[in-house]
């Protein structure tokens, strides 16, 4: 089958579906490349850049679609000027269409393109779920945004980010707030911390308090007792009194701050209003606000979509089409995110797609299969973030006879071990008792340290059995000139397990020091 990827008609979109690398995945697993010219223009990739990875070159859109199995693209169809007509219209029943769609919010387009008979995937209604994520292409944009809107907020910045003292004098660091700590606000945090700013950030779901310290940043609490954990992940929307306690709370962070970046979303819904005229004007003169919520109407009542507003001496800057500026990264990105999709629908690499709408991800995505609309799709069975369990219903009242029975159970286990242990102590001779209380003395400490040790501390616990265990490396070795031959097994026996030990706790150190590593 041959993929197609024309370029890109919407005014200001510099991002190509596939880069020069993609199409050599996408040969990989079996397809013809067909690439319009000039697609790659605006995100430096020049057609021959496409020619030598061995992509054929379409001279306009009305060629590139007629050849094409599968049209790989970014934004929503539309009407192209080019070729007189609307790209929907340019499907038929015999081709796939990959790309953004937002059903949602087109359900127009949605008519337009189910009456073609062709089959649609939207890489925007991919299931936010763990097996997904090498497809999520709204969190790779989510990501670019988050990184561009703290480069923004730079540029109408006229201060550093990070604190200074200089011989002419002593800067402070600027202290930013990222409301919404999804994807997109996680990259703003990241960014502006590696930036030096003082960060401090908000959301309604309290999961992602840890991921915001552990990135050094604040994270700002509510006395206000509701979880934003919504389905799949998601926010839901926030009752209208914690909503007002948020915002006292902006009103307040609006006095300090110099730097805004609100990414707060619930999907399907318009951006919630966090920031008022009333807190911009309480922001000191030259201070930013990014809003990354524009497209959906905004978080902040004086974004204007698509342009920069000085309010009260504020730049309230409301771009919507961030991705595109960073046009060579974010079609890398999205490229790769397509080819991992184009993987997963062409499970023999020959070359074929199959849509197969039992797979879960396949399923989400797929908007209209053959002309019938499928979306929306059955709730994914993954939450990506565990909901708090719901309260378990009060317990029946246990039955009296088996508590009994499991008490007398326990106490009949502790008689018998007493039993042995006298039993032992009349029997064997005295060296024998004494190493066996220390030997059981030793048990019951070494559980009782492990078994109180928080998880967290696991690894410098590590630390420390590797030195028990190098304890009974010596013990062990001493023990190996004993004439019994039953002292040197066991001997040989706890060399070798308390080797496993060690060998096993340096890799495991390696291996985390190398995630912190760059
Ligand atoms: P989003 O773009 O829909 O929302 C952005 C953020 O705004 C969210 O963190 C939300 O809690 C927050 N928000 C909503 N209303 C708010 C309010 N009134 N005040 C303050 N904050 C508010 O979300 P995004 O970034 O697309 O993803 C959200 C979550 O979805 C992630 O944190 C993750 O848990 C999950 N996810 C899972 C993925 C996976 O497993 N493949 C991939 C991407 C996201």
């Amino acid at each position: 089958m041959q993929v197609g990827v024309p370029k890109e008609i919407d005014s200001g979109e510099k991002r190509v579906a596939i880069s020069p690398d993609g199409v050599s995945k996408l040969q990989k697993l079996g397809y013809e490349v067909c690439i319009e010219r000039g697609a790659g223009v605006g995100a430096n990739f020049s057609d021959a850049d496409y020619e030598a990875k061995g992509a054929s070159i379409a001279p306009d859109a009305a060629a590139l679609w007629d050849g094409a199995d599968i049209v790989l693209k970014v934004s929503i169809p539309q009407e192209h000027p080019g070729a007189g007509r609307h790209e929907a219209d340019l499907l038929d029943e015999h081709k796939t269409l990959i790309g953004f769609v937002w059903p949602a919010q087109n359900e127009e387009l949605m008519q337009r393109l189910a009456a073609t008979g062709g089959t649609v995937l939207a890489m925007d209604c991919i299931p936010r779920i763990s097996r997904a994520q090498n497809y999520d292409a709204l969190s790779t944009m989510a990501n670019i945004a988050g990184y561009r809107a703290v480069i923004e907020a730079g540029q109408h910045f006229g201060r550093f980010f990070t604190g200074q003292i200089t011989a002419a004098g002593k800067v402070p660091p600027a202290k930013v707030l990222v409301i919404g700590a999804g994807v997109a606000g996680l990259a703003a945090i990241g960014t502006a911390v590696g930036m030096g700013a003082i960060v401090r950030a908000f959301d309604t779901r309290p999961e992602v308090k840890e991921q915001v310290e552990s990135m050094n940043a604040e994270f700002l609490l509510l006395d206000f007792e509701e979880d934003g954990s919504g389905e799949g992940g998601y926010a839901k929307t926030m009752s209208k009194e914690f909503i007002e306690a948020e915002m006292a709370l902006f009103l307040e962070q609006a006095k300090e701050v110099d730097i805004i970046i609100t990414t707060a979303l619930i999907p399907g819904k318009p951006a919630p209003k966090l920031i008022t005229e009333e807190m911009v004007r309480a922001m000191k003169a030259g201070s930013v606000i990014v809003d990354l919520a524009a497209e959906q109407g905004g978080n902040c009542e004086c974004t204007v979509p698509g342009e920069v507003a000085k309010v009260h001496g504020v730049s309230v800057v409301g771009y919507t089409d961030f991705p595109s500026w960073m046009a060579a990264q974010s079609s890398t990105l999205y490229s790769n995110n397509l080819c991992n999709l184009m993987g997963a629908l062409t499970p023999d690499k020959d070359g074929n797609i199959v849509v197969d709408m039992t797979d879960e991800v396949i399923r989400g995505a797929t908007v209209i299969e053959k002309g019938a609309i499928t979306w929306p799709p059955p709730p994914p069975r993954l939450s990506a973030a565990p909901k708090n369990a719901p309260a378990a219903p009060a317990p029946a009242p246990e039955p009296k006879r088996p508590a009994l029975s499991a008490n007398v159970k326990s106490y009949l286990g502790v008689g018998v071990l007493a039993a042995a242990i006298l039993g032992i102590g009349f029997a064997a001779p005295e060296t024998f008792l004494r190493e066996m209380v220390t030997f059981i003395l030793a048990c019951f400490l070494g559980w009782q340290v492990v078994w109180n040790v928080t998880p967290a501390l696991h690894t410098p616990l590590m630390s420390v059995t590797n030195a028990i265990s190098g304890i009974i490396v010596i013990g062990a070795l001493v023990q190996m000139s004993n004439p019994s031959s039953w002292a040197v097994g066991l001997a040989a026996f706890a060399i070798l397990m308390a080797t496993i030990n060690i060998a096993g706790g340096f890799l495991v150190t390696r291996r985390m020091l190398r995630m912190f590593q760059r």
